[in-house]
């Protein structure tokens, strides 16, 4: 069944495994009988009605969030913000007229969360939770629900969910921008379909990244990500999951920072995890690679098929540039997975940390 290692030696493993059919789940359940993508005509509605949204979300969720937000803004023209569950109540912007709250929750049980939902609802907005776990507390509470269709995720480090987020925000974003009557210049089940493949080639990877987190992470005591524009907020993603799991202090972050503080830190063989798949940035992080290196630093640079240069350790297919971080986090989550087995981490269940989180 769904809830069953099989033959696999850990949850996530296989949970990483399925990523490619999760984008297969995806395209199908958001099909109408026409074959175009569709959502409930409410939560268009609820959408395009609304002047902005807010998005809220914890942990890997709120790193799925940043990247919708690119999505709604940039396909659906919508102003967003993203919002980290537990700063939100004591820390809430001012509103916009006709704000629409979208909580982003695997479990759908995250307190954090939920003290927001009853505070926005009190006030009278409407809200919609994205959650792989239909009948959750966030989805009940809510006026509308999402589906993510990743199947249970067993593993406290997720990796499934967070592809499936991300995925589930491209389709309610398109879907969006075409109910609004904005042009959409790519067909997202195509595209989501060479994800699929993508995805699939990287899970296929394994020995080569299994050979990278042991060059990278066998001994080192911290590591860093870094990337611009969408692969920053991958970079994040990837530093989250190598301190859950190998518990190797990580830290994510937005290249044009390196200078800003954070290049104190590179010593000599110091890696640092450089994504590039954004063209228009490609240089720049090339020049902060550059600049680490000249550090120190050991570099593991993850390009893009199209933007590979020699000397890249390792190179992702190439896919829609909106849509890079559900395949450029696939060798992130096999890198820490890895790196934490060769650690010898209990790597489905890292000590201190809670699949959901369901106390303020
Ligand atoms: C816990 C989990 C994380 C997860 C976060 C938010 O900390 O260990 O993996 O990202 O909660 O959970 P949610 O279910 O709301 O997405």
């Amino acid at each position: 069944s769904d809830i069953e290692k099989g033959t696999y030696p850990h949850y996530m493993l296989k949970e990483i495994d399925e990523q490619p059919a999760v984008m297969r789940k995806i395209i199908q359940a958001y099909q109408n009988e026409a074959g175009e993508l569709s959502i409930d005509a409410d939560i268009l509605e609820a959408i395009n009605a609304s002047d902005r949204l807010y998005i809220i979300a914890a942990g890997t969720s709120y790193h799925a969030g940043l990247v919708g937000k690119e999505y709604f803004e940039k396909i659906t023209k919508k102003p967003v913000e993203v919002h980290i569950s537990s700063e939100f109540g004591y820390n809430m912007p001012i509103l916009s007229e006709k704000p629409l709250f979208v909580f982003i929750s695997q479990s759908g049980e995250t307190a954090d969360s939920r003290q927001v939902l009853v505070k926005i609802k009190e006030m009278g907005h409407k809200a919609l939770t994205v959650t792989n776990v239909q009948g959750s507390t966030l989805s009940r509470e809510a006026d509308f629900t999402l589906l993510l269709h990743a199947g249970p995720e067993i593993a406290v480090a997720s990796t499934k969910a967070y592809v499936a987020q991300i995925a589930v925000l491209a389709v309610a974003a398109t879907v969006a921008a075409k109910h609004a009557g904005h042009d959409v210049e790519f067909d997202l089940i195509k595209e989501l379909g060479i994800v699929a493949n993508a995805v699939q080639a990287m899970v296929d990877s394994k020995e080569a990244i299994e050979a990278i987190a042991k060059d990278f992470l066998a001994t080192t005591r911290n590591a860093f990500f870094i990337g611009r524009n969408v692969d920053f907020f991958v970079s994040l993603e990837g530093a989250l999951k190598l301190k859950e799991i190998s518990y190797i202090q990580a830290e994510g972050f937005a290249g044009g920072e390196l200078k800003h503080g954070t290049i104190a830190l590179i010593e000599d063989g110091t890696p640092v995890f450089a994504l590039v798949t954004q063209k228009p940035v490609a240089l720049n992080i090339r020049g902060n690679v550059k600049e680490v290196v000249a550090r120190g630093a050991k570099p593991c640079i993850i390009s893009m098929e199209g933007m590979e240069e020699d000397g890249d350790t390792l190179v992702i297919p190439n896919v829609h540039s909106l849509l890079t971080p559900l395949v450029s986090v696939i060798p992130l989550q096999l890198i820490s997975y890895y790196a934490a087995l060769h650690r010898d981490c209990d790597v489905d269940k890292p000590r201190n940390l809670a699949k959901s989180v369901t106390v303020e």
